[in-house]
């Protein structure tokens, strides 16, 4: 039993020492422009789909859908969130995947998440990687305006969707 201990000790010491003279040592990778492997990611997005899941607060969007809240939703996205996660033209944008990990491109394709899921990454932002807290400088109403767009993306009502267009430049 003594040994057993001792082992157990030793494993232990040895992995602090292992991580220590990893991390001052100077051999973590600590550059961006690297691509998280598949293990990785799938680890930290299910540890932030349970977080979320288990922290955020399961509402309803106090905030109507009307042509005029989705256009305001879809300005603060586009001041604000768009240099990340892509432009109004829906196209993937380069400075997106600079990151690591990457900025879901979230108008490509649109979120399956529910509302108040995205609302909660929203204004909470994702720790270590480059999503900010938006609670800290926009309003709830304002948060929820953009979740409301980005949930509506692939069925914008015809208003909105010329809105869209027109904010770039173009009627294609
Ligand atoms: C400086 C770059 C940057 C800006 C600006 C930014 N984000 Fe992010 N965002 C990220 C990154 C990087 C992630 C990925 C975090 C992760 O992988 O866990 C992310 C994650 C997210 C997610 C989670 C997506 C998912 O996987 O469920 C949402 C939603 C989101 N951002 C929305 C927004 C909105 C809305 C804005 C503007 C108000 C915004 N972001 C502004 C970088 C940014």
């Amino acid at each position: 039993m003594g040994k057993f201990i001792a082992g157990i000790v030793f494993a232990l010491v040895a992995f602090v020492l292992g991580a220590f003279i990893y991390a001052r040592g100077g051999y973590m990778p600590v550059n961006a422009d690297a691509t998280p492997s598949s293990l990785e990611r799938w680890a930290a997005n299910k540890a932030l789909d349970a977080a979320i899941e288990h922290q955020a607060p399961q509402v309803e969007n106090p905030i109507p859908k009307t042509d005029a809240n989705l256009i305001e939703g879809m300005k603060l996205y586009a001041m604000n969130c768009g240099v990340c996660h892509g432009g109004l033209d829906r196209k993937r944008n380069v400075l997106g995947g600079a990151f690591y990990p990457p900025a879901p491109q979230v108008l490509v394709r649109g979120l399956d998440d529910p509302e108040w899921h995205i609302f909660f990454a929203i204004k909470h932002g994702v720790r270590l990687t480059g999503m900010p807290a938006w609670g800290k400088v926009m309003s709830d109403d304002d948060l929820w305006k953009v979740t409301a767009f980005l949930k509506t993306i692939n069925q914008l009502p015809p208003a909105v969707e010329q809105q869209r267009r027109q904010a770039l430049g173009s009627s294609d």
